[in-house]
């Protein structure tokens, strides 16, 4: 993706937030330069990964497959390793209408898929076979705002704002937004977007950036070049 691209869609993603009455914490609108100035105190943020985060899965077609994320709350691996303390993460997402988040799945992380806002959220889903391959044929059982619901495989939930679905590890998942766009919000088990995301299609997770103007901000993909 072009930075300028990814510059226009961090200024749009902030308005449709808005609409909702969500604001962004203080750090998402800091720009790289007050981000270098403060290296010393954010490790918080550099090591959780917290903030922008637009991806078109290495595709260069964001419109059709792609994602926007902010990521506002990420704890520690160790605490859950160790069984307490900062488990948690959050996340606020933008699926456009039709645009694809492809089929995945996560190991470690369980997530609540909310719809915060907008049009209808689809969630075509899968269960897993115990290699952890897609399961063609068995049913899908999941939680949805506490309320158990079966569905065949393949077969996609349909979210309308308020209502949210649990994912546990092992529950293959796609989504986009059907009719229009939505703000989507994730809350998960703590988080580590390097390791925990298996695609069934061989694509990766991040953008490629191509310079062709300063960034107004910076991607979480961005922390190690920019920020060390
Ligand atoms: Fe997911």
């Amino acid at each position: 993706m072009k930075r300028s691209e990814v510059n226009e869609i961090i200024r749009q993603s902030d308005a449709f937030i808005r609409s909702f009455g969500f604001v962004l914490p203080p750090f998402a609108y800091w720009t790289p330069d007050e981000m270098k100035a403060r290296r010393g105190q954010i490790d918080r943020i550099v090591e959780a990964r917290l903030g922008w985060d637009i991806t078109d899965y290495g595709e260069g077609r964001f419109d059709e497959m792609g994602l926007f994320l902010f990521t506002t709350r990420n704890g520690r691996l160790s605490d859950l390793q160790g069984g307490g303390g900062m488990c948690y993460a959050e996340k606020i997402m933008i699926s456009k209408q039709d645009q694809i988040s492809p089929m995945h799945r996560h190991i470690v992380k369980a997530e609540d898929i909310i719809n915060r806002g907008g049009a209808t959220l689809a969630i075509e889903m899968f269960e897993s076979h115990a290699d952890g391959n897609i399961d063609e044929s068995a049913e899908v059982v999941v939680a949805s705002d506490g309320v158990e619901r079966r569905f065949a495989p393949g077969d996609s939930i349909l979210l309308a704002p308020g209502e949210s679905v649990t994912l546990m590890p092992g529950n293959w998942h796609k989504f986009w937004g059907d009719g229009g766009d939505v703000l989507i919000g994730e809350v998960s088990t703590v988080n580590d977007d390097l390791t925990d995301n298996m695609f069934r299609e061989p694509i990766g997770r991040f953008a490629e950036i191509e310079e062709d103007e300063p960034p107004i901000h910076l991607l979480v993909s961005d922390y190690p070049k920019w920020l060390g």
